[in-house]
This record gives structure tokens, sequence and C-alpha cells, in this order.
């Protein structure tokens, strides 16, 4: 069913403009599809795209289903004006920090999982390399008391886990006695960053890509089946080269960025009507598994993972129900006129749609449904995009709801 892109019409003059924008958009080669199944306004193009200007180095930290640069600098860019607030409830690494720091914007985020703003704060202030360096020269590798985690032996080799406890026991102290500042917490999350991976610019044997570490005994059997063992590596050399490839560009302005731990429909700290632009993707329905996935990261990080709250549903009338709260949320904090900009992957090969769930989840809150978006390389096989042979694996296009509050 494709519609002529003059024929759609829209309620509101301000969300015309948005939405002209998209079918107009052609910045790469193509023309945006317009298309209105069961009344929802959906623009199909490829939006953003690797061929685009290189993000900063500073969004270098890996996270399991984080978003490209590109897509929040994509409504940043043309939602927002310098000085506004951005924010990110479920902001993992901080894509849509970074990017809105990086515009003049003013970040705003929230994770329920600690470990987010552990790998988001530091990257949003201004760091200095040689401090950094300073202070990996007066940190006690090696020589912290506590005794060696036997288990941890898989992935390191034990002159490397010594230093790591080392490093760990100094950054949990200086943490406990107040001590703790920028340089420390931008060690931490380098560190964090380099605890495992598949290269030789990581702590450990190989293993599978950071983002995701492996149970000890996963580990065990990839390091009989490689017949490896986990060599020696230099830890404050491979924090300071990985600091250098962050910091490529220079870094962070003081961006003045404001981070928030918990749960996305409880943000009592943010003030009714202030954003004005969200961009997010929550955790889509039980497809990352954030706490297994990141157990040798909150170990590092001193965080007990079975404390974390991360919303994992199974039933899509319960992930609607999450959804419905967290836009109840974002209805209230949202200025008039603000947008939502809310990600969903694909998932389940294709079969549910979770866009038409947010649209559900939204009704009778006080915002508008402007479109969803679809970002997709290969845009003219349309098909794909109502699942009929979708990538069964990943969450390889963003589907994307765009919310105006109402005025
Ligand atoms: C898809 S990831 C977001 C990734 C992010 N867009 C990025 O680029 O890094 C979803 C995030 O939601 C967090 N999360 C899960 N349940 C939550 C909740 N109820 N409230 C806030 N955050 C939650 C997870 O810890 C995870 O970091």
């Amino acid at each position: 069913m494709r519609m002529n892109q003059q024929a759609f019409q829209f309620q509101h003059s301000e969300s015309l403009d948005f939405c002209d924008l998209l079918a107009e958009f052609d910045q790469f080669g193509s023309r945006s599809i317009f298309e209105k199944p069961g009344d929802i306004p959906y623009f199909i193009n490829e939006f953003w795209t690797a061929r685009q200007r290189q993000a900063s180095n500073l969004h270098e930290v890996s996270y399991r289903a984080c978003f490209k640069p590109q897509l929040p600098r994509f409504f940043i860019d043309r939602l927002t004006e310098p000085g506004d607030l951005v924010y990110d409830p479920f902001m993992g690494r901080g894509t849509t920090l970074i990017e809105a720091g990086l515009a003049g914007r003013v970040p705003l985020g929230n994770d329920s999982n600690p470990l987010s703003r552990i790998l988001a704060g530091p990257r949003l202030k201004p760091i200095d390399l040689t401090a950094i360096q300073v202070r990996l020269a007066e940190i006690p590798f090696g020589q912290f008391p506590p005794p060696a985690s036997e288990e941890l032996l898989v992935f390191y080799h034990p002159e490397t886990l010594a230093d790591l406890q080392g490093l760990r026991g100094w950054l949990l102290d200086r943490q406990a006695s107040g001590q703790m500042d920028d340089v420390d917490r931008w060690i931490q999350m380098v560190a964090i960053n380099r605890l495992t991976g598949h290269s030789s610019g990581f702590f450990s044997v190989y293993t599978l890509p950071p983002n995701q570490a492996v149970s000890v005994k996963r580990q065990a059997i990839i390091n009989q089946k490689r017949n490896q063992s986990p060599p020696r590596r230099d830890i404050p050399t491979l924090i300071m080269k990985k600091s250098r490839q962050l910091l490529k560009e220079g870094g962070m302005p003081d961006a003045k960025a404001r981070l928030y731990c918990g749960p996305a429909d409880q943000t009592r700290q943010i003030a009714d009507d202030s954003i004005a632009l969200t961009v997010t993707s929550p955790p889509f329905l039980d497809v990352v598994d954030y706490q297994a996935d990141n157990w040798l990261r909150c170990w590092f990080a001193g965080i007990e993972v079975e404390t974390v709250a991360i919303s994992h549903y199974k039933k899509l009338e319960d992930w609607q129900d999450f959804v419905r709260r967290s836009l109840t949320e974002l209805a209230r904090i949202t200025r008039p006129g603000g947008h939502i900009a809310f990600e969903v992957g694909e998932v389940r090969g294709g079969k549910i749609l979770l866009e038409e769930a947010v649209i559900a989840a939204a009704q009778n809150l006080p915002l508008d449904l402007l479109a969803v978006m679809i970002n997709q390389q290969d845009f003219t096989k349309t098909a794909n995009c109502w699942g009929v042979s979708n990538n069964s694996k990943g969450t390889n296009s963003n589907r994307i709801v765009i919310f105006r509050k109402s005025n």
C-alpha cells in the first residue's frame, strides 16, 4: 500500500515540518517511501548510514544493543537548539548524551544499571591525558592484598589478574573514602572497557567481543578449544592506549551533563515540561540479557548484579505496560512541542512489530504520534519492513516511533 508523498495529512503545522523533512529526505541518494498501513504513517529511507561522516571516537566504548551515534544526531540536529535539554531514560553507554554534548546541547541521562553511569559519565567531561598518565603511575598495580579469585584465571594471566585486582581495590577504596575524582573515574571507565575482548588490546585472553563476557565455564571451553592460556598484559599501557584513542579529537567540552540511576518511569529529579528531545531505546522484550552480559564489568565496578533492576519481559503485554509507564513519565517531563524518538529494534524474526505496541502504549497520553521511521540501508526491499523476511538474529534496521508533546 504505497501512497503519494503529498497525500498524507497531519493536524499540527510543526509536525508537518518534521514529516515534510522526512518525506523529502534524500541525502543518501533516495527519497523516502511513505506508507500508511492501519493508519500509522511510516517513512522508510536510509536516514543515517555507515557512509556518513565518522562519529567521534569518544563513542568507542562497546555496549550491547547500543545505537549508532548518527541516530540520535539526526534528531538532535533537526529538533533542538544549542542549550536545550536532550534526554535518554535508557542511556546504556550514553550514545545520545555524547552526541548531545558534542552538539552543544545539555545531556541528561538515566539507566537502572549503575554501570551505565560509570561508562557514560567520564566521557561527558573534559579530561587531560597527562593527568591520566600521572595517576596510573601512582596506582599500586599488583601490590594490593586481596587474594586472587581463582575463577578469573580462565580470563587472565596470574600477574595480569594481580594488577587488575590492585587497580580494582584502589578504585573501590578511593570511592569508599570519598576521594574518587574525575581521573579515577576515567581510568575505571577505560579499564571496564578493556576487561575482556578478542584482541591484544584487552586485558584478557581471546574471548567474545567486549560487550558480553561469557561465563567462567564457557571461557574454559573456549580456552580448551583454542588451546590457549591467558597471556601477560600491561594494564597501564593498554589504558593509556585506549585513552588516546577515545580522546583523539580532543574529548568533550564541559557539557554539564546530569546522570541518574533508577527506573525510567520514576525520575522525580527531572522537572515537568523541561526536556526538548528524548532519543532512546528501551530493552526489547527479552532479546538481551544485560545482567548476564555485564557480570564481569559489574564485579570490577563493585556492583552486585542481583541488585540491579533491569526490565526483562517475555510477554508482549507486559512489555507494553512497561513502555506505557515509561512514556507516561516522558510525557510529564517533555516540554510542550518537544519530541520523543523511541527506537525499537526488530525482534522474533520480525513477527512482532514493537512499534505497534509503543503506539498502543501511548493511547490517551498527551503525545501526538507523528510517524514511524524505518532506517534501512536497502530500503527498496519494503517487504522486509513488515517482517516478511527480516533479520532473524538481530536488530539491524531501526524502527523509531516519533511523538510530539501536545501543546
Ligand atoms: C537498548 S539498551 C540502550 C542502549 C543505548 N541506546 C546506547 O546506545 O548505549 C537498554 C538499556 O536500558 C536499561 N534498562 C533496562 N531496564 C530499565 C529500566 N526499567 N529503567 C531504566 N533503564 C533500564 C539497560 O540497563 C540498558 O542499558
